[in-house]
């Protein structure tokens, strides 16, 4: 996780800056993201695949900054709308290096997928394939990747399952939709098709499901090159590496997928007697995810019987996943001392819903007070980048920290920003 560095009297620096310090200047909740720690991850990565694409999924999280780190650090980009697209471009993020995806693009995602030059969509459904053939015309040429649903339930909720055959993305593999799709693709000139791609899950902390996913796909890859003769020298595994949000939670090792699949990768291919196509990995949450960290003020502590509820001034609103996948976290105080012994308490938002809650049972000092801060680490992936307007409470800054310096990436949502969309009266 972002590199904390702990000091005397309970203050807590990230990337050299206090947390209070960003919360006195910022106010509060505020979101710190570690540049350090965003660029160590994407070093990883490449160090882990030197041989992959590695295309950062900008769902978990995009901000201008951000696209120009993981730009600079030589990773790609997998988008899955005209508004990331653009952001991503406009920033200077060369197009080639972008995959498009969505299982419903809208004619304004396609149009400015094709205006921009995007390096690769991936189709997700057959209609798409006459539609981007009809709109690249017969002078020029787009390359396309296929996704296929291989079959393979993995991920940590539900929810973020998404290999299995009977959900709304993809072409599945077993029923033939995948093969079908294939020979349409072929059939377009406009259209290159450069190989295939799945996307198993998030939140996956064992490699045997990518395992699984190579050799499935590598079956498809050795039909295609029976039927149509050709090998497609592109494979996409999507993302979905776990992370850990707890001490002690389990990761998906990095280390061990990477040699697996590259084992994986080669005997399939050995056996299929096709040559091993190049990979590519679009990993979100692991690159975003540990480099942020939220800050929130207690508003309110309330005791009840049976529990002490442990009020913020953010919630649901900023951070949705506990509420819509049961995760947990862990605060923890910081900015002060206490010598108080600790209480498990149940930290909650302050929106208007009993679900409104980020941690159960977290210890926290049994003096924990309305003005003290608390910091939620691993806030970097899906928590701004699904983040409401809800009860209208503006959404919280981004705040780069870097060597000892602290700067605005997104400004705080104001009480004026949400009002001027309001023009109906
Ligand atoms: N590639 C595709 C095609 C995806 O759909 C996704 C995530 C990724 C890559 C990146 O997956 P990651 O490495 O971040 O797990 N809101 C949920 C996660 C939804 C993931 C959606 N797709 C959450 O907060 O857990």
């Amino acid at each position: 996780p972002a590199t904390t560095t702990e000091r005397p009297h309970g203050e807590v620096h990230v990337g050299g800056v206090p947390l209070t310090e960003i919360a006195e200047g910022h106010g509060t909740p505020v979101y710190v993201l570690d540049e350090a720690e965003v660029r160590e991850r994407c070093r990883t990565y490449r160090a882990a695949f030197p041989e992959a694409g590695i295309h950062y999924a900008a769902k978990a999280f995009l901000c201008r900054a951000l696209a120009r780190w993981v730009e600079e650090e030589g990773l790609g980009l997998d988008v899955c709308s005209a508004g990331e697209l653009e952001l991503a471009v406009t920033t200077g993020f060369p197009a080639d290096r972008i995959l498009l995806h969505g299982n419903a693009k809208s004619p304004q995602d396609l149009a400015t997928a094709l205006r921009l030059g995007v390096g690769r969509i991936v189709l997700d459904t057959p209609a798409e394939i006459a539609r981007i053939a009809a709109a690249v015309g017969t002078g020029g040429r787009q390359k396309v990747m296929v996704r296929v649903t291989p079959g393979i339930s993995a991920g940590g909720h539900h929810k973020i399952r998404t290999g299995s055959d009977d959900q709304k993305f993809g072409l599945s593999l077993r029923d033939g939709h995948a093969r079908h799709a294939i020979a349409r693709i072929l059939d377009q000139p406009p259209l290159e098709l450069t190989g295939l791609h799945c996307h198993l899950g998030s939140q996956i902390t064992d490699v045997r499901p990518y395992l699984l996913a190579v050799r499935r796909l590598v079956g498809l890859m050795a039909r295609v090159r029976d039927t149509h003769g050709i090998a497609l020298p592109e494979l996409d595994l999507g993302g979905g590496h776990g992370i850990a949000y707890r001490p002690g939670e389990p990761a998906l090792d990095l280390t061990a997928l990477a040699a697996g699949v590259r084992t994986e990768l080669a005997d399939s291919c050995a056996a299929a007697g096709l040559p091993v196509p190049r990979l590519i990995i679009e990993p979100g949450r692991a690159v975003a995810g540990p480099a942020g960290i939220a800050v929130y003020r207690v508003l309110a502590v309330k005791r009840t019987p049976g529990r002490t509820y442990v009020a913020v001034d953010g919630g649901m609103s900023d951070n949705p996943r506990p509420a819509l996948y049961g995760v947990r976290y862990a605060p923890r105080l910081i900015g002060r001392h206490s010598r108080a012994g600790a209480e498990r308490v149940t930290v909650v938002g302050r929106h208007c819903e009993a679900g409104d809650i980020l941690a159960e049972g977290v210890p926290l000092p049994a003096d924990t007070h309305p003005g003290d801060l608390l910091a939620v680490p691993v806030a970097g992936a899906y928590h701004l980048a699904m983040a409401s307007s809800y009860n209208l409470v503006g959404r919280p800054p981004v705040v780069a920290v870097l060597d000892g310096r602290a700067r605005v990436l997104v400004r705080r949502e104001t009480l004026e920003d949400l009002r001027v969309r309001d023009v109906g009266l």
